[in-house]
């Protein structure tokens, strides 16, 4: 096509000339447009800085008195005796049963399905004697745990640690394929084995042995230091920690919490860089279960409509796995800033610089933000860190082979992108059922509203409704400010200082995104520093630790870690220079 002006022009020498030379800068415009040269050429001539506040790296921060004397950290970590009590501890605790189920009654409604946990507590109580003596015990509902342990300064935001009390269920026909029995506590000299002993015993017995163990110290807290311990988290933590939310909302107020660790990811060898890196957990996705509803007229199976409910509800279904949720990959998604700080932070030089350019520039370059998403999408894992997922999970309908279907139910989870909110995801589902709805002559009601009606006769009609309870993305942890340096700061100290003295490069903190849901969903109005991290160090999460399924275990290593940063991270925290500026 460009071409065709030129040969009209073709006698006169210099208009072909002149027209040659704006034709072949056209085509080199071109070129570079379609081709996307300009953009390449854009990342490509992006430096990459060895600074840069995309991903800055934190100074290691000690306590003063680790300074003064190291050997109580030391002893944690290292001490034959502190690592035998330890276990004892930790098995003590696997050995109570604490298994909870799908929809339980409240406690109040039915007390004796709860009463386990009153044997929970007995279990803490004798093993803990100087907690239960000088911090202030509130029992919430009966069986959610608060401590306080209060502090001199009253300027000082408390502190909060959280974990849960309770654990999924053993399978009853699994039994047999345990290792060493689930409620035993074993301890094979490597490993601790049970229900619980990964999620998350181990995080609720570490934060009560390091606060025992600053009181054995005679550590008094400027800072005042809560922990709370819900009882029913694997079951969405409404009979527990939605109680202890409000208990701290009127206890303490609004936006009256320091920060919240709670249980998540830890430290482990980055799948890019192959270095040791850890993962706070900044941000959770949010959920919604969407259930459609098809009721059309039964009749006889000898004298059918073209379309049945099923048939109508199984063209909804094709159309929704072929529209697959785009990719969204926002500043505030913290996924990015773990690209930034592969990118700044690649000491074994593990990835390419093309990558990390396209990295740096993902924020506001569309291009750039393009081939991240493209470099994250080919993982299986990654890609919906960075979409909305959706699953076909339940289908029903039909119950007899000569009898139409009447009603036919279709449900489908979603786990709602950062960025994005629950309404653009039911706006979405709406529209794609209206689209079969028109199709078919049937009417839609949707969360309750009539979206589409029929002037004529309708042949039947979708019901479109929130299953269970649908979750917003929790409001992303900041990873800018003096609360994030003081995590990520104290991290490189315990990491760098004590367990991998040898190490060569600096462990640096990448913001993640936690995959399920926690407790923390109940604390949201409590503060905006919310970490979903269990600063231990494990090589291999799913292999090592088997959360949630036969031979729950534990590296007991990483158990010892994680006590050693609780007791360097509280004390590093006493201070007003840990506030936020
Ligand atoms: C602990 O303190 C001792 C004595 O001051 C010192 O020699 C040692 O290097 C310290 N250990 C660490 C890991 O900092
Ligand atoms: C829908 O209704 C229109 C008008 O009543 C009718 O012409 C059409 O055949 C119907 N289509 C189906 C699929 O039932
Ligand atoms: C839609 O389903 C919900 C939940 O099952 C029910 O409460 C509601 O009455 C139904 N609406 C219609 C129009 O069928
Ligand atoms: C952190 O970044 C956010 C968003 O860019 C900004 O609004 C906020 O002021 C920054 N906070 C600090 C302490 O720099
Ligand atoms: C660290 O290095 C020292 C000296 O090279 C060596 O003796 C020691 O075994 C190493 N420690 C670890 C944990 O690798
Ligand atoms: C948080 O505060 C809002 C506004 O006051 C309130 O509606 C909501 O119920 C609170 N959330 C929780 C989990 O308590
Ligand atoms: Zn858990």
């Amino acid at each position: 096509m460009i071409g065709l002006p030129l040969d009209e022009d073709f006698r006169t020498g210099r208009k072909k000339y002149i027209l040659a030379g704006s034709v072949t800068l056209l085509v080199v415009i071109i070129t570079l447009f379609s081709t996307n040269l300009i953009n390449y050429l854009k990342i490509a001539l992006t430096p990459i800085p060895k600074e840069s506040s995309l991903c800055p790296l934190q100074e290691p921060i000690a306590p003063a008195s680790f300074y003064k004397d190291n050997s109580t950290v030391l002893e944690i970590l290292h001490d034959k005796q502190y690592k035998k009590e330890s276990i004892k501890k930790l098995s003590g605790a696997i050995q109570i049963d604490t298994q909870i189920f799908d929809k339980q009654p409240d406690v109040p409604d039915a007390p004796e399905v709860w009463k386990k946990f009153a044997k929970f507590h007995d279990y803490l109580e004798v093993t803990f004697p100087l907690v239960y003596k000088h911090l202030e015990v509130t029992k919430v509902n009966t069986y959610g745990l608060v401590y306080h342990w209060k502090g001199s300064d009253k300027k000082l935001k408390p502190l909060l640690l959280t974990a849960h009390q309770d654990t999924v269920p053993i399978q009853k026909d699994t039994l047999g394929d345990w290792t060493y029995p689930p409620l035993e506590g074993h301890y094979d000299g490597e490993y601790i084995y049970g229900r619980g002993a990964s999620d998350c015993k181990n995080v609720l017995i570490a934060i009560l042995e390091t606060l025992e163990l600053l009181l054995a110290k005679g550590f008094k807290p400027n800072r005042p230091i809560l922990a709370a311990f819900g009882f029913d988290e694997e079951a969405s933590g409404i009979i527990g920690a939605s109680h202890i939310g409000k208990y701290l909302e009127e206890t303490f107020g609004k936006d009256s919490v320091y920060a919240l660790i709670d249980e998540g990811q830890g430290l482990s060898v980055d799948a890019l860089t192959n270095t040791v890196v850890a993962y706070p957990g900044t941000a959770e996705k949010g959920y919604i279960d969407i259930q459609v509803e098809l009721t059309t007229p039964g009749g006889h199976s000898s004298i059918p409509p073209d379309h049945t409910s099923i048939g109508i509800i199984s063209e909804l279904g094709y159309i929704i796995e072929k529209d697959p949720y785009s990719p969204l990959l926002t500043p505030q998604n913290p996924i990015l800033n773990y690209a930034q700080c592969a990118a700044l932070h690649d000491p074994k030089g593990k990835l390419p610089s093309s990558f990390k350019k396209a990295a740096l520039r993902a924020g506001f370059d569309k291009f750039a933000n393009q081939k991240i998403v493209e470099a994250f999408s080919k993982n299986r894992l990654a890609k919906y860190l960075v979409r909305t997922s959706q699953a076909l999970d339940i289908i029903k309908g039909g119950e007899k082979a000569n009898a139409l279907p009447e009603t036919t139910r279709l449900l489908v989870n979603h786990r709602v992108a950062i960025g994005s909110k629950v309404a653009d995801v039911q706006e979405h589902f709406v529209t794609r059922v209206v689209e079969v709805a028109k199709r078919h002559n049937l009417t839609v009601v949707a969360f309750g509203k009539d979206v589409h009606k029929l002037d004529g006769k309708d042949s039947g009609t979708f019901n479109v409704t929130t299953y269970s309870h649908a979750l917003d993305a929790a409001p992303v942890t900041p990873h800018n400010d003096t609360v994030w340096s003081y995590l990520s700061g104290v991290t490189r100290h315990v990491y760098e200082d004590l367990v991998f003295p040898n190490i060569t490069y600096p462990v640096i903190s990448a913001p993640a995104i936690m995959t399920g849901n926690t407790d923390t969903r109940h604390y949201w109005n409590l503060t905006r520093n919310i970490f979903r991290f269990t600063p231990a160090f494990i090589g291999d999460f799913i292999g090592d630790t088997h959360i949630h399924s036969v031979d729950e275990k534990l590296p007991f290593d990483s158990h010892l870690q994680l006590q050693a940063w609780f007791y360097e991270y509280i004390q590093a925290v006493d201070t007003a220079k840990a506030n936020n500026k």
